[in-house]
């Protein structure tokens, strides 16, 4: 049986650490892929990176289709982003901001290369929601949270919602 783990919530400083690469390509590797898409659709997301379960690693899971298509799960190990045409704007949300969703501009169209559980090296190009996936993944790998690209107005209002949810205990 997979494990759930559950999320780290934003103001935990392992989501804004820059994870480590991954150099070991073991069945410890694959255990803890299995572990994240089980807790990613546990927690009703598209995407989920190591560090939103505390593990400073660079590994990124990605299901656009929520389960529908399984060719759509995605497995991004060590990724980068290689090149990115156009802009969408469009609303965006993270598992380590619950209840939030704000507007960010990202490239319409992304490719990224990773790589697998095996460490064979993979590109991948998406549009719309799938490239806006590969942005915000890979950014958290970089610890960077998706309100980096909001405004600051935005951004302390935000954060100062938090604040009360945290000292109300409801952010946990
Ligand atoms: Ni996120």
């Amino acid at each position: 049986m997979p494990k759930i783990y559950p999320i780290v919530l934003y103001g935990d400083p392992v989501l804004e650490t820059p994870a480590a690469p991954v150099t070991k390509f073991d069945d410890e590797l694959k255990k803890l892929v299995d572990d994240m898409f089980a807790s990613m659709y546990e927690a009703h997301g598209v995407g989920l990176a190591a560090p939103q379960i505390g593990i400073a690693k660079r590994i990124a899971v990605v299901d656009t289709t929520f389960k529908e298509d399984p060719a759509a799960r995605l497995v991004l190990v060590n990724p980068e982003i290689v090149k990115t045409e156009g802009k969408q704007a469009g609303n965006e949300g993270c598992l380590s901001l619950p209840e939030f969703r704000e507007g960010v501009t990202r490239p319409k169209r992304v490719t990224v290369r990773a790589q697998d559980v095996h460490g064979k090296w993979h590109e991948h190009t998406g549009d719309d929601l799938l490239a806006r996936a590969f942005m915000h993944e890979t950014d958290h790998l970089d610890g960077k949270l998706y309100i980096r690209h909001i405004s600051a107005l935005k951004r302390d209002l935000m954060k100062r919602k938090i604040k009360k949810l945290m000292k109300a205990g409801e952010w946990v």
